[in-house]
């Protein structure tokens, strides 16, 4: 069985999906990983993100495999290094290319044959995996977004004037909202979870529900 979670930056995708698999059972894939994998082999070998024929013809070399939750590249564990602002600033130059969302979609249903999955990204109920069983959109304001993550940095000892993180916030959700192709929408079938003043506990409940209901009306399941 695929769950697919999508939804915005900063929503807590990445946390829910990750221990939503882990009370079901399900291996976990974190596709904005591959997204970022992708883009940091790119910034290694000097590509010019201005040239787009480029960078696909680069991306054809890229050797990206997914390990339980870490992401290799070529072989070498970069789970850590894909984090950093300068891969985050540039992965648009490629998430905005059909040609590498094709090449990386192709690998996360490589990925999930098979499997009992929860998958989490911008475009997995709409493009990638469409006859996923069940699919659930992550929402919340931008404020509370915003807000989630500046505890979530000063937690960490990297405190972030609000106002920064916001701004920051709302030219990715622009970017992802208006890309040509995987561009940040719920699938007609999607279940949306708007997680606004909802602990994140209350919000894997929520998912776990949603995803056990389609269990119990599904005999294969
Ligand atoms: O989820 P994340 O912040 O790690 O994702 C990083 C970027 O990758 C995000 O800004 C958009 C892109 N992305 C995408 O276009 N499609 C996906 N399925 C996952 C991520």
């Amino acid at each position: 069985m695929i769950v697919t979670i999508d939804g915005p930056a900063g929503a807590g995708k990445s946390s829910i999906a990750r221990d939503a698999a882990e009370r079901l059972g399900f291996e976990f894939l974190d596709t904005g990983a591959l997204y970022r994998a992708m883009t940091l082999a790119a910034i290694r070998a000097q590509v010019d993100f201005q040239n787009d024929t480029e960078i696909i013809d680069f991306s054809e070399s890229v050797q990206i495999q997914w390990d339980g939750d870490r992401v290799l590249l070529g072989g070498e564990d970069v789970s850590e290094q894909i984090r950093t602002p300068p891969v985050t600033d540039a992965i648009r130059f490629l998430a905005d290319l059909p040609q590498i969302r094709e090449r990386l979609s192709q690998i996360q249903r490589e990925i999930a044959v098979g499997r009992d999955m929860v998958t989490e990204g911008r475009d997995q109920g709409t493009e990638v995996f469409t006859d996923a069983q069940c699919k659930i959109f992550l929402t919340a304001s931008p404020e509370e977004r915003a807000k989630r993550r500046h505890q979530q940095l000063s937690a960490m000892g990297r405190p972030l004037p609000l106002e920064e993180i916001l701004k920051a916030q709302n030219q990715r959700d622009e970017e992802d909202r208006i890309r040509p192709m995987g561009a940040l929408r719920p699938a007609e079938d999607a279940t949306v979870i708007d997680s606004d003043g909802m602990t994140s506990e209350e919000v894997l409940e929520q998912v776990l529900r949603t995803v056990r209901e389609i269990q119990k009306g599904d005999p294969t399941h």
